[in-house]
């Protein structure tokens, strides 16, 4: 399909064709950029790359899913406010280069099925698969955790907004059927099964995640502050991944009741990160779902980044017969929630929610029975 629009644009068939996932977090919520743990897994809708080299350092790019066209130069590469869809392609370049890799020029063709701007990362997606792209086309050594480091950093100093490591890591080295638990301060990661008699179900507010930049650099501040008075108070940490729970409680009054509150979220979110992981592995799915929704209680009440459609989702959810666990999942403020439902439930499930959803809110959420699958640098 992308093959095709590649020959509709530019008369030939591509030289290389690759493609990224977006993803979903089941547990581990805005504790990456707290160098702690998170616990996603890659879905079935991709973003893909489809391109052939040229060689005079010009980028003529195409955009399916925006039905536009850009061209630029690799010597003199700038944000374009008229092709916002056109900086995350920009921003890979220009860092790939900057570091000595060699980009000749190229013409491509890019699109796919990820939702934009419904906390499934779509632009981590893009990102990832701009970099491999060039990679392929391009035959470039890199390493797979500089590709994901160079793709956040396109999004963070070239887009212009300020996430953690946790998207891009996943949308290249997710693993079908299994989620990744990883440990966002030295990057080291292990696969976790996903057994097949449950379904990660995804359910879309269809609420844009209107306060979501904003918020997500406030509570990024916050979580410094933090830091910083707890360090004041004789608690001498980086981050709030070297916090835990008793340290909270001996330097409680360090902190103001919103910091606290913050600062809590994150030092139980970690916990339960472990502890899922943990469960996940000894197969108990129920202690897991638990371990979900306790984790959206503290985002709704501690960290206050849910909303009211996500939480009449997620309420919703744990009323459904065989759903083991639900929760918001992302940033917050609109776009989606995670639920690990039975199977053979998984279903009526989706009914079940689409309806509720409707009467209680009257809007419509779109429902997404997903497999847990390969990131763009999976090996098998
Ligand atoms: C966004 C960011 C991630 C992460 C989540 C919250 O998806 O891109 O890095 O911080 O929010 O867990």
């Amino acid at each position: 399909m992308i093959e095709d629009t590649f020959k509709k644009v530019f008369g030939a068939a591509p030289e290389v064709v690759v493609r990224a996932p977006g993803r979903v977090n089941l547990i581990g919520e805005h504790t990456d950029y707290n160098d702690g743990f998170v616990l996603p897994a890659a879905i079935d809708r991709y973003i893909a790359f489809a391109g052939r080299q040229r060689n005079d350092r010009k980028v003529r790019a195409h955009s399916i899913d925006f039905q536009d066209s850009v061209e630029f130069s690799l010597d003199d590469i700038q944000k374009d406010a008229a092709h916002p869809w056109s900086n995350y392609l920009r921003g890979v370049s220009k860092f790939l280069q900057s570091d000595g890799h060699q980009l000749a020029g190229a013409d491509v063709v890019f699109g796919g099925d990820v939702p934009r701007e419904a906390g499934l990362s779509s632009s981590a997606a893009v990102e990832v698969a701009a970099t491999v792209f060039w990679q392929r086309l391009m035959g470039l050594e890199l390493d797979p955790v500089y590709v994901i480091k160079l793709s956040r950093k396109a999004e963070n100093e070239f887009v212009g907004v300020p996430c953690g490591i946790m998207d891009q890591f996943i949308s290249a080295l997710g693993r079908q059927d299994h989620a990744l638990f990883l440990d966002c301060r030295d990057l080291t990661y292990r696969h976790v099964p996903l057994r097949g008699d449950v379904k990660v179900v995804v359910c879309n507010s269809g609420v844009k995640r209107a306060l979501a930049q904003s918020e997500y650099e406030v509570r990024l501040k916050q979580c410094r502050q933090a830091v910083a008075q707890l360090g004041t108070a004789g608690l001498a940490v980086g981050t709030l991944r070297e916090v835990d729970s008793q340290d909270l409680e001996v330097h409680r009054s360090a902190l103001n009741d919103l910091l606290l509150k913050r600062a809590r979220h994150v030092v139980t979110e970690n916990q339960r990160v472990l502890e899922a992981v943990e469960v996940l592995e000894a197969g108990d799915l129920e202690r897991f779902g638990e371990l979900m929704h306790a984790s959206h209680e503290s985002l709704r009440e501690d960290y206050e980044v849910s909303s009211k459609e996500l939480d009449v989702l997620v309420e919703l959810a744990w009323k459904q017969p065989g759903t083991l666990g639900a929760r918001m999942t992302g940033a917050g403020f609109g776009g989606c929630t995670v639920n690990l439902v039975r199977a053979d439930a998984a279903e009526a499930f989706a009914e079940a929610v689409r309806r509720g959803y409707q009467d209680a809110l009257g809007l419509r959420a779109e429902i997404y029975v997903c497999r847990a699958s390969d990131g763009a640098l999976a090996t098998g």
